[in-house]
């Protein structure tokens, strides 16, 4: 069974094709197409939805060629797309391509959710799943999930109240002026800090109504703060340090909770997913953290975490395999879905 994944919940319009194997209940990768807008956005400090919905809908069908031509077929035996949670308009595009398409080839059609294809996404390089906690860290959403298998519904445990974590890594930068997306150069002059030098709060750090919910507004706000009394005081700056102690407090934070709900669930593997994950310090607190607790870290790579066709493929793959229905061409795209 040959799957095609669309994803445009955000900036990234992604196609993706894999190839089921029911014996070993993985996916291969047969195509990775992805046409990113993220360029458009940078003067604006910020993905722009309208920016993004346009640029969806001039690199969708190049994109999804360009996926079957790598490929080396002409139509999938099914299509899976992103139906939410993402940005409205750019969830249409993805959603309206993919059941233009099922109709045109007479193929399934089914609506997945994006939080569980960048679990899924993982088994293509670590083989099938067991029970784990996902953390989620991207610009768009930062999320803890509970997943028993991936062909079931997944429960959520905690999602951030207020910015993603990537959110707050472009925000942080942005202020210290080190331009937009600004996650990877803030961690890059973060490696000449020192974590310690500021003591920037943690906020929500215990588990709260048995949920595991994350905050980050009020550490952008210190780190803002800290800055501003600097400058009225006349005092030099240390970028390194501030962006050191500033991503300590995250990765501290994300990780903590991440191995806490594990334990608390008795599940012995953790999942990272998300174009945050990227980054250096929450990759080795990760480690660190889930040696300690004697927790299997997974991480797919780098190309993998970001968002990318290949992830809804792969959970298309493993819904329809556990028996899922296809999803009626009426369904509509929801932005504020959760799992
Ligand atoms: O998953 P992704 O590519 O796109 C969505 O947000 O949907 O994630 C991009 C986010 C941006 O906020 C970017 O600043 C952040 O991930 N990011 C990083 C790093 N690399 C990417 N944040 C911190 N450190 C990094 N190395
Ligand atoms: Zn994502």
């Amino acid at each position: 069974m040959i799957v095609m994944g669309i994803e445009s919940s955000c900036d990234e319009t992604g196609v993706g094709i894999v190839e089921w194997n029911g014996t070993t209940r993985t996916c291969k990768q047969l195509a990775d197409e992805v046409a990113s807008s993220v360029d458009q956005h940078a003067r604006f400090g910020g993905v722009v939805p309208e920016v993004a919905s346009r640029a969806h809908l001039e690199a969708i069908v190049p994109t999804m060629r360009r996926a079957l031509d790598a490929a080396g077929i002409a139509k999938p035996d099914a299509l899976a797309v992103t139906i939410g949670p993402g940005l409205a308009g750019a969830l249409l595009v993805g959603v309206a391509a993919a059941k233009a398409y099922a109709a045109a080839w007479d193929v399934p059609f089914y609506a997945v959710n994006h939080l569980g294809g960048h679990v899924a996404v993982d088994t293509l390089e670590h083989g099938p799943m067991p029970p784990c906690v996902a953390l989620l860290v991207s610009g768009g959403h930062t999320h803890l999930l509970h997943v028993h298998d991936l062909a079931e519904p997944i429960v959520e445990l905690g999602s951030t109240v207020d910015d993603a974590a990537g959110e707050a890594f472009d925000k942080v930068a942005r202020l210290l002026g080190l331009g937009f997306p600004g996650g990877p150069a803030l961690d890059v002059a973060a490696q000449e800090g020192n974590p310690k030098a500021i003591a920037f709060p943690r906020g929500m750090t215990g588990p709260r109504d048995g949920r595991y919910d994350f905050s980050f507004s009020g550490l952008k706000t210190a780190v803002a703060r800290y800055v501003e009394s600097k400058e009225r005081a006349g005092e030099p700056l240390s970028i390194p340090d501030i962006a050191a102690s500033f991503q300590e407090a995250v990765a501290d934070v994300l990780t903590m909770k991440a191995v806490r709900a594990a334990t608390d669930l008795g599940v012995d593997t953790l999942v990272l997913g998300g174009g945050a994950t990227a980054n250096s310090r929450i990759r080795s607190m990760a480690e660190e953290r889930c040696a300690d607790a004697g927790l299997t870290l997974r991480i797919p790579k780098p190309r993998l975490c970001t968002d990318n066709g290949v992830m809804i493929a792969s959970l298309g793959a493993h819904l329809i395999a556990g028996g899922a229905q296809p999803s009626l061409l009426t369904v509509a795209s929801d932005p504020g879905l959760s799992v």
